[in-house]
């Protein structure tokens, strides 16, 4: 399919606050089929495309995400840190040392899904095939992507049934109220947020969990200095987002009009992706960027992208990766990857940035 991709860092960072560049549901699921056409693909599109936060321009935008935005500041995520602790911990526990154990498999995906199930109020129980949807929406064959999305929706409907009849403390009831109180989030809104919530708040994290642990063990001393200084955690996991970022590309935007960006005039009614990671290696941004340098003074990096759709779960995100990789450096300081660095496998996908498994041996 035709997209336009903006790789440098100003182009990006500006790319990513200009309302020209649009995202509302309509207008993207019309750019998406035209030129899903035009390549002579499967036009069908999955129920990741109905409105949300993510797919919506101001004013929607804003009223979708105030929605959330409370149960997703710093201060609210902080106070999850306890209950992150204990599934990391518990994770951790069942984890074999001495010998090869997967990584992504044993710790990188279900401390996410996990949490993410937890603040949605999804059954655990679920979470194995929530997994398998979310890879399909985000990687599948367009025969897959659909069927995933059909069932993640009737699933969704049902649950949605059920805290409507019989709400509980998650988030998932507090959508649902919001949406029979009025007009605060219609009934499209409502499965469209779900869906993005539930493969936002994981696929992601897995990428930075399994990037994060990847790009440390390539130098055992670097892991082992996290080990010796659990206070370099921190700065650690923001030069690991920008050195790997967990999002390859933004989502996809659609030209309103003509946009110039650089020396190129984009036509209207073209899609673009900002590259976030080719934006976080670009030399006239970051010095030696090519290098992890824990010391790196941090921030600017686009790993969570710019702008009005800056990533929600910012905060949770970070510390999740600071559980997780600060419990491995701390009880596993001569850990080491199993498997030679050409044996690795990433997940083909346009958009996500992460390995299929990362076989490591905990010691
Ligand atoms: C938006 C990255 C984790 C929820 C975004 C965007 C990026 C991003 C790049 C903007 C996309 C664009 O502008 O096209 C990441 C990364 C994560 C992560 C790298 C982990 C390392 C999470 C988690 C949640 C979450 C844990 C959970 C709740 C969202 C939501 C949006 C978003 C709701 C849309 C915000 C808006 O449109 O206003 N994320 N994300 N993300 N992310 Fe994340």
């Amino acid at each position: 399919m035709p997209v336009w991709v903006v790789s440098r860092y100003a182009d990006a960072r500006a790319a990513l606050a200009d309302p020209r560049l649009r995202k509302d549901a309509v207008g993207l699921r019309a750019a998406l089929t035209a030129k899903l056409a035009e390549a002579g693909r499967p036009t069908e599109l999955s129920g990741l495309f109905n409105p949300h936060m993510l797919n919506s321009d101001p004013p929607d935008h804003s009223r979708l995400r105030r929605l959330l935005a409370r149960d997703f500041t710093a201060r609210r995520v902080a106070e999850l840190r306890p209950r992150v602790a204990a599934i990391t911990t518990e994770l951790v526990d069942a984890l074999p040392t001495g010998e090869p154990v997967d990584l992504i498999d044993g710790l990188a995906f279900p401390l996410p899904i996990t949490v993410i199930c937890e603040l949605l109020g999804v059954p655990v129980a679920n979470r194995e095939q929530f997994r398998a949807w979310s890879t399909d929406l985000v990687a599948g064959s367009p025969e897959r992507t659909m069927a995933s999305s059909g069932a993640m929706a009737g699933y969704f409907v049902d649950l949605i049934g059920r805290k409507r009849a019989d709400p509980g403390d998650d988030l998932l009831s507090a959508l649902t109220l919001a949406n029979s109180d009025g007009d605060r989030l219609s009934g499209e809104e409502l499965l469209g947020t779900a869906f993005l919530l539930l493969v936002a708040g994981h696929e992601t994290t897995v990428n930075l969990i399994g990037n994060g642990a990847h790009a440390l063990l390539r130098d055992p001393h670097r892991w082992r200095r996290l080990h010796d200084d659990p206070a370099l955690l921190p700065g650690a996991i923001e030069e690991l987002l920008r050195f790997d970022s967990p999002v390859r590309t933004s989502t996809p935007r659609f030209t309103s009009e003509p946009v110039d960006i650089g020396s190129t005039v984009i036509p209207a009614n073209d899609l673009v992706l900002v590259a976030l990671g080719s934006a976080n290696r670009d030399a006239d941004r970051f010095e030696r960027p090519d290098e992890v340098d824990l010391h790196r003074p941090q921030g600017g990096h686009l790993a969570f992208g710019h702008g009005i759709h800056y990533c929600l779960g910012a905060p949770l995100a970070r510390l999740e990766a600071e559980v997780a990789l600060g419990l491995l450096t701390e009880r596993f300081p001569l850990t080491s990857l199993a498997v030679a660095e050409g044996e690795l496998r990433r997940q083909p996908s346009a958009i996500m940035n992460g390995f299929r498994a990362l076989p490591v041996v905990l010691a």
